[in-house]
């Protein structure tokens, strides 16, 4: 039919990544008969503990060129602690592709749903529905800096913030961009100009030039501090908050943490021009405590591959996947997170067959 095909690489890499994956496939699968999705999916069994047992590292050496031409991937979890220190799996794979693929927004949405129990008093479902855009390639985050006289009296460390123009100009334009896209037309900008007090005046600065494109969007800064407390006491302020790659990364697991499980947090790791392929994952990691059970919440990967479908375009395939999120959510079945008695296979089964 003309349309553009969507080729996926799917690495369901380790513990529950391996069980929640599947549950993921079955939905888009649905997806793809109702809407005639043109998916292509490439199954990779790299990036992964189990290939590291038998390779000795976590990827094969070409691993870039064999992502490079796929428009997506779609990400389970990586890590299995018992046989390979977190630092080695998690940096010889998905932050490799964060950096080479130059994924500078993590973006991930909060929503608090019907059926899930909030752990902030009194709030009820529509109360809480924000996106956090968190800066993913440089700020607090760098190699940069060192140790001088190393195990004396004199021991000194340093470890520098690195901010750019092209980096805080980029990340500021996509989450106003996100903010027109919504109806209540705010942005929420994490700052800590009073105590970090020249590259936060100068991040500031950047939202201000960028608010200027933007005269529909009520900008609000907040320092770190009072934001924190404010996704707790005023969640339903929130509509879209942009924040450096340290505040933003306290702030998508602050936000998430406010509305129940973990076993629901979706991310999305984005390149927006599409150089190179984004990353789609659940927030959760390989939970090795709970792993062979078959019990882990599928929800989490199945709304990130909802994420990704809506960023190639696919809105329809996006929203019908929520909707039978939302549903499931509502009227079970649900795993034992959420207080219910199903597995995986049957909370996916549900959010397929209403797909
Ligand atoms: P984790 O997210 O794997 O688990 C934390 C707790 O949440 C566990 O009690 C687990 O049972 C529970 N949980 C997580 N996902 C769940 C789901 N879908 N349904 C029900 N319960 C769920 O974090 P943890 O234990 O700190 O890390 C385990 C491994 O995962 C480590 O190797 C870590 O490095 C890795 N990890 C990988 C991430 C990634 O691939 N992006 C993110 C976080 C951790
Ligand atoms: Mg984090």
């Amino acid at each position: 039919d003309g349309r553009r095909r969507h080729r996926i690489a799917v690495i369901a890499g380790d513990g529950i990544g391996k069980e929640v994956m599947p549950e993921a496939l079955r939905v888009l699968s649905a997806a793809q008969q109702k809407f005639d999705l043109p998916l292509e999916l490439v199954p990779i069994d790299w990036a992964s503990c189990d290939y590291y047992a038998e390779h000795g590292q976590m990827m094969p050496d070409d691993w870039k060129q064999q992502l490079q031409g796929v428009d997506a991937i779609l990400f389970g979890a990586v890590g299995w602690p018992a046989t390979v220190p977190d630092h080695i799996s998690l940096w010889g794979s998905l932050l490799k592709f964060r950096r080479e693929f130059d994924q500078y927004i993590n973006l991930r949405p909060v929503r608090l749903f019907e059926g899930v129990p909030c752990p902030l008093a009194g709030r009820k479902p529509g109360d809480i529905d924000f996106l956090v855009v968190r800066e993913n390639t440089e700020g607090e985050y760098t190699n940069l800096g060192g140790v001088m006289y190393a195990g004396t009296d004199r021991e000194i460390v340093l470890q520098e913030t690195v901010m750019s123009r092209f980096g805080a100009d980029r990340v500021l334009k996509f989450a106003f961009e996100q903010a027109a896209a919504r109806p209540r037309q705010k942005l929420d900008v994490a700052t800590k100009s009073n105590g970090i007090a020249i590259s936060m005046p100068w991040w500031d600065g950047r939202a201000d030039a960028m608010a200027q494109h933007y005269p529909q969007i009520a900008v609000e800064k907040h320092h770190i501090d009072i934001l924190a407390a404010r996704f707790v006491l005023q969640p339903q302020r929130f509509d879209v908050v942009v924040a450096s790659n340290l505040f933003g990364d306290i702030l998508s697991d602050l936000g998430p943490a406010c509305t129940g499980t973990i076993g629901l947090a979706p991310s999305a790791n984005l390149n927006p021009e599409r150089t190179f392929p984004s990353l789609f994952e659940p927030v959760h990691g390989s939970a090795p405590d709970i792993y062979g059970q078959g019990i882990a919440n599928p929800v989490a990967m199945i709304w990130s591959a909802a994420l990704m479908l809506q960023f190639l375009g696919e809105q329809a395939a996006h929203d019908a996947m929520l909707h039978a999120i939302e549903h499931v959510l509502a009227h079970g079945p649900r795993t034992r997170d959420l207080g219910g008695l199903a597995n995986t296979a049957e909370m996916g089964a549900a959010i397929a067959a209403l797909v």
